[in-house]
């Protein structure tokens, strides 16, 4: 469907400003609900094209989802979200409160429009909230949860270990029917994202699709904050001089994905026959799992020649040893990775880190 209003909450974010400037690009009509909120856009200008209406403002302000709506929406892409670690502390409430609560804000403005035909809601979602990855055990012949004891990682035992037989676990691609397992307040605050979204969109009658997103990277990515991911944190350091710190072994298994593949799965989702897709939450990925040594020393090679990551045997508890996206439910409307890892990853050392917010019209 081309031609269609959409709805961007979070657009001027790393990912939802991929999202408008795919849709405006292709003709499509958008509204931009955002805060930009000045941990995360510090003194950015963002150019968003004369049609695009922007309402800055909070999914948490009633007013604010008001005026989103003022016009007809046909689908709204649901990317505002705080990210990050979310282990807890002082941010557990912000992570609730903006996740959870400003999701079902944004669901009951949606249920309260008038018009016959609800929006359809592409929700941003995450592999976080799984927990770790898929394991089986070949000695035992069975699949396994593969979780790590604090004292193994302090004996810098890294690898899971089947509970029964004690033989180390071997990882697989983490398929939609994995039982989530979330670990951090961000974590759980995505999965009860899903859940609320799901139960109500079934009520209600909105169409509802949830986006796995795995490790996404990718020009205007966030600087290197206490929410980073590892990508923009080996960035930082590599550019000031200094070597990426890989931690455990430095052989843990991600899924990167380039951020213009996560948009590409953005308008396939909004695209696709209603009856293949809706209530249902798709991985998105390469279905390539890369070490993030690998990341590291790539990032590396573009950006500071001769500086090495370096292995000290630190580790951060609550991490998951290794988690990648089985894509083959995802492929069923027509996605694919376009952008190969090493393409993506020298692209992304060269392109200019994200500067601080100033919203301009061209
Ligand atoms: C990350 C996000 C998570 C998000 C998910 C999917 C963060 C902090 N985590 O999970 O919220 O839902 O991707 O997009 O945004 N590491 C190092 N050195 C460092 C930093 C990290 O070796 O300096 C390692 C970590 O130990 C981990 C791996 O890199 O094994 C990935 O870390 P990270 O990007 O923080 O988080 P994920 O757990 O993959």
């Amino acid at each position: 469907m081309v031609g269609f209003r959409a709805l961007v909450t979070g657009g001027a974010g790393f990912i939802g400003f991929g999202i408008v400037q795919a849709l405006v690009t292709r003709g499509d009509d958008v509204c931009v609900l955002d805060n930009l909120d000045p941990r995360v856009h510090g003194n950015e200008i963002l150019h968003f094209p004369e049609r695009v209406r922007f309402v800055q403002g909070d999914v948490l302000s009633h007013s604010s989802l008001t005026d989103a709506f003022k016009e007809h929406v046909d689908v709204v892409f649901h990317e505002a979200a705080m990210v990050g670690l979310g282990r807890g502390g002082p941010d557990a409430e912000a992570y609730t409160s903006t996740n959870v609560i400003g999701t079902i804000r944004l669901m009951e403005t949606i249920m309260k429009l008038r018009n016959s035909t609800r929006p359809r809601l592409v929700l941003a979602s995450t592999m976080a909230l799984y927990g770790e990855g898929a394991y089986v055990c070949d000695n035992c012949g069975k699949e396994r949860e593969g979780s790590r004891r604090s004292d193994d990682l302090e004996k810098l035992k890294w690898d899971p270990f089947c509970e029964a037989c004690g033989e180390p676990l071997k990882s697989r691609p983490v398929t939609e029917n994995q039982t989530p397992r979330p670990r951090s307040v961000y974590a759980i605050t995505k999965l009860n994202q899903e859940l609320i979204c799901m139960s109500l969109g079934r009520e209600f009658k909105i169409p509802v699709v949830a986006l796995r997103y795995h490790n996404v990277y990718g020009p205007r990515m966030p600087r290197d904050t206490p929410y980073a991911g590892v990508a923009s944190i080996f960035k930082s350091r590599l550019l000031a001089g200094l070597p990426p710190i890989l931690y455990e072994d430095g052989q843990q298994l991600r899924d990167f994905i380039h951020v213009n593949d996560i948009v590409q799965a953005n308008l396939l989702a909004a695209d696709a026959e209603e009856d293949k897709i809706v209530y249902e939450a798709f991985n998105v990925g390469t279905g390539r799992p890369h070490q993030i040594a690998d990341f590291a020393t790539e990032l590396a090679k573009s950006l500071a020649p001769g500086v090495h990551p370096e292995t000290p045997g630190l580790f951060r508890l609550g991490d998951v040893r290794h988690i990648f996206a089985d894509v083959s439910k995802i492929e069923r409307f027509g996605f694919k990775a376009r952008v190969s890892f090493e393409q993506g990853v020298s692209e992304f050392a060269h392109e200019s880190p994200r500067a601080a917010p100033k919203v301009v019209f061209s």
